[in-house]
């Protein structure tokens, strides 16, 4: 029999790439209203796609930029459409199979001004966009319904940093309950257009631990953290239900109808974040990174923690679908630190793998260097590096690697192939000679 192959990926979102016009997020960050398609890429696509093949990758992630395609109020863009039709197709020409994100962080302005997530009629709006585009787009196999359901809620209605810029618990619930919503009529409605569709969310997960373990304030944080944070989406899927625990607030029971809902399940992994508690700080959460292994920091300041990934892959286990790392990586600009960090990383999922954890993708984010969310232009996630003022694309030696990896372990796949069907082969030999 024929394993279905490992998919070795990179992912990019459509905002980070080529901004727009008329996203929430081209008004909420000084840099881009001076640097709106940050990277040209929405003009440069076919050259950046052409780098896949440099890689060798066999599949890319990559998403929609909703407020192209829907630029106004009862506005739709054909020629936007028509544009992420023609990614696709020329990724499935080059034998690269697409995983396509419906959404990731960014809205259409009308939608974020008049519709934000608690509103019910978000359902409505952001349904009608799903109809619509699930219709008309072909050759998609793999869905992302949401990109990191709740570094959304936290960035946009706990900590406020993001659109819509809302400090609320009691309106991030209810941003939740209609993203899942969301969610459940994305699945169904991408089941009823493209037989044989495989359909999740990227799911941020973290290792999230006490400041001091010796601090039961902490240790409590840090627990309560962890269950929202990385398993009451989990429990959502599983059961229906998710016990939702804030410091200091009584337990809140939310039915969402997402329940098996899922066919694969994409994790998202960065990091290790250390929790403390503050009274002087917002919901009495002070967060930090320490470099406790000596694997040390990112440029942005994040712990390299390759154990935690397979702490989360343990928790996402749980769910019994096949899971895929939709994401991992790291923003440096020194090349040696990139490889370092993609091979302990990498070390980990093999390890998970043998170890019996169904393990079915990786992707790296990011292909090229990109607008990174509240930090601008230095965050250098690509395996290409990009020269923002000539747009020069160059590659760096982790992307070399990075091939290097994707070749030989296909390579080790075939021989599998090959060892296996030889050896069914000898099998019926034996049998058949044995026979009376
Ligand atoms: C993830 C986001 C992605 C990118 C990486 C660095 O949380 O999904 O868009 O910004 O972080």
């Amino acid at each position: 029999m024929q394993e279905e192959p490992f998919l070795w990926g990179v992912a990019t979102s459509a905002f980070q790439l080529e901004g727009s016009p008329h996203a929430d997020w081209s008004t909420w960050d000084d840099i881009l209203s001076e640097k709106p398609d940050v990277t040209s890429h929405y003009s440069l696509y076919r050259e950046d796609l052409k780098l896949l093949r440099q890689l060798g990758v066999n599949a890319y992630r990559f998403s929609l930029e909703w407020s192209r395609i829907q630029p106004h109020e009862g506005e739709w863009d054909e020629e936007a459409v028509a544009h992420y039709q023609e990614i696709i197709d020329i990724l499935n020409e080059m034998g690269i199979e697409p995983m396509l994100t419906l959404h990731h962080f960014t809205h259409p302005l009308w939608f974020i001004k008049k519709y934000p997530w608690h509103e019910p009629d978000s359902i409505v709006k952001f349904g009608g966009y799903v109809e619509r585009i699930v219709a008309r787009l072909k050759g998609v196999r793999y869905w992302i319904t949401f990109n990191e359901p709740y570094v959304l809620l936290l960035g946009g209605y706990l900590e406020g940093c993001m659109p819509p810029g809302i400090q609320s618990p009691a309106l991030a619930l209810r941003a939740l309950e209609n993203i899942c919503i969301c969610h459940a009529q994305a699945y169904d409605c991408i089941h009823r257009r493209h037989a044989g569709a495989r359909v999740s969310i990227a799911h941020n997960m973290a290792a999230l631990a006490p400041w001091s373990r010796w601090n039961p304030m902490d240790r409590l944080l840090a627990r309560l953290a962890k269950y929202f944070y990385n398993h009451s989406i989990l429990d959502g899927f599983l059961e229906g239900v998710m016990r939702i625990k804030f410091p200091f607030r009584k337990e809140i029971l939310l039915s969402v109808p997402i329940k098996g809902k899922l066919d694969y399940f994409g994790v998202n992994y960065y990091t290790r974040v250390h929790m403390r508690f503050n009274p002087f700080k917002r919901m009495g959460i002070e967060l930090r990174h320490h470099d406790i292994d000596g694997h040390g920091l990112t440029d942005m300041g994040w712990e390299i923690h390759p154990g935690g990934l397979e702490k989360v892959l343990r928790y996402a286990s749980r769910l019994k679908v096949p899971l895929i790392i939709t994401e991992n990586g790291i923003a440096t600009r020194r090349d040696h630190k990139k490889i370092q960090f993609m091979r302990r990383h990498v070390d980990v999922v093999e390890r998970c793998i043998q170890s019996g954890m169904d393990v079915r993708g990786y992707f790296w984010w990011s292909l090229i260097d990109n607008y990174e969310w509240l930090a601008g232009l230095d965050s250098r996630f690509g395996l290409y590096k990009v020269d923002f003022d000539t747009l020069k694309r160059k590659q760096t030696q982790a992307a070399a690697y990075y091939a290097y990896i994707i070749r030989s372990r296909m390579n080790m796949q075939k021989k599998r192939e090959v060892d296996h069907v030889s050896g069914n082969a000898q099998v019926v030999q034996e049998v058949t000679h044995s026979a009376p």
